[in-house]
């Protein structure tokens, strides 16, 4: 059976991590799906960013309901925020007055595409209130593994030794992860440009080996475009000791996914998934929509966190609430081009699993 070292340290059988994934206003990653994943052998992990901190706790405690097994939670933490206070009004009118051509754009688009303006009925945005309120949320409710994008593990990482959890970072560049080495994370979760989400520009081939090399004996887990057992098996070859698989996720039956945006993924090709900063201010890979070439047009420079991100927001709700989800953000990655059947995601799990050993079996055969 298919093992590495990170097993041991997770407790988990399986080198699999299923990927936090938040997603506008809601779960993309539901507790249904953590356990799903977690129960099959590997590790599930519910992507918390968009949840106000008690939706969080409650997620949390339906996981542990559904499972025993260890579980993560994922949560942006930015290190450079445009605000530290801000009400989504504050941050809405500090854009009209500050950045009028963005507000404008926003407001055309609206009467382009049809649908009538309103903003969104939740009031916390990606602030460092919010953000801290929810990091305490996972430390009260002492979840077994915190990953923490974007920002600065090192804010965590004693705190959570102590609490027994472990914290893994997520980096896109060499840089990165040497930053969330110093920072004694337990394990840097590499992620290459291919990816789902946030993005950076180096893809997965060179940054995984270069990360392995920086991390000394730290485990590596490597993800961006990984969705069978031939990615996994070419991860452990790269000398990763697991994956972190998004997209491969989305295909699965328990994911919290509109149907528009199922038949987006199925039906797109690697292409149609592109990386745009329209969304949130930062590198975003999500399917190709008529926003992307609207804000191209514009020649906009994105607003700083997170007001990029309030700006589109009040887009993204009104049209959702029209069911225009045709123009709503759907995040994914490139391999997206290459699945098209949604399974059970313990099936995903396995199959996976056969599969890297079956290919690692068969790669033996080269040696004369
Ligand atoms: C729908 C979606 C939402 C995501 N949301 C987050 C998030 O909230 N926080 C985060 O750190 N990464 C997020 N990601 C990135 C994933 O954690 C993961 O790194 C990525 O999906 C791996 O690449 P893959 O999509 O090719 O498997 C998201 C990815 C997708 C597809």
């Amino acid at each position: 059976m298919l093992r590495t070292p990170i097993c041991e340290l997770l407790g988990i059988r399986l080198p699999i991590l299923q990927a936090g994934m938040g997603k506008f206003k809601g779960l993309v990653t539901p507790p249904e799906l953590v356990a799903a994943v977690s129960n099959a052998g590997g590790l599930g992990c519910l992507g918390a960013t968009g949840l106000e901190p008690e939706e969080l706790r409650q997620a949390i405690r339906r996981i542990r309901q559904l499972t025993d097994r260890p579980f993560g939670v994922n949560l942006i933490i930015p290190t450079r925020m445009s605000t530290r206070t801000g009400t989504r009004a504050e941050i809405r009118a500090d854009i009209r007055e500050k950045y009028p051509a963005h507000w404008d754009l926003v407001q055309r688009i609206f009467r382009e595409e049809g649908i009538e303006p309103r903003t969104i009925d939740k009031e916390y945005s990606l602030t460092e209130e919010m953000t801290a309120a929810q990091t305490e949320v996972v430390f009260e409710e002492r979840v077994p593994l915190f990953v923490v994008a974007l920002g600065d593990p090192g804010a965590v990482r004693q705190r959570a030794r102590d609490a027994g959890m472990k914290v893994a970072g997520l980096a896109g560049t060499v840089r990165n992860a040497q930053r969330q080495l110093a920072a004694g994370v337990d394990f840097v979760i590499a992620q290459g440009g291919e990816a789902g989400g946030h993005v950076g520009v180096v893809s997965t081939f060179p940054l995984v080996p270069q990360v392995v090399d920086a991390a000394g004996t730290t485990p590596v887990v490597a993800a961006g475009g990984i969705a069978d057992g031939r990615g996994l098996a070419a991860a452990l070859a790269l000398g990763a000791q697991a994956i972190w698989c998004g997209t491969a996720f989305l295909f699965s039956d328990e994911v919290d996914l509109h149907p528009v945006h199922r038949a987006q993924l199925r039906a797109g090709s690697s292409e149609d998934f592109v990386a745009s900063r329209v969304f949130t201010g930062k590198p975003s890979r999500t399917y190709h929509n008529r926003i992307h070439d609207a804000w191209a047009s514009a020649k906009l420079d994105p607003l700083p966190m997170p007001h990029q991100k309030v700006l589109m927001e009040d887009f993204l709700d009104a049209a959702r609430a029209a069911g225009r989800l045709d123009v709503v953000s759907n995040p994914s990655g490139q391999i997206a081009g290459m699945l098209e059947k949604t399974r059970p995601a313990a099936q995903i799990v396995e199959e996976m699993a056969a599969q890297a050993e079956a290919v690692i079996r068969g790669s033996m055969s080269y040696l004369a």
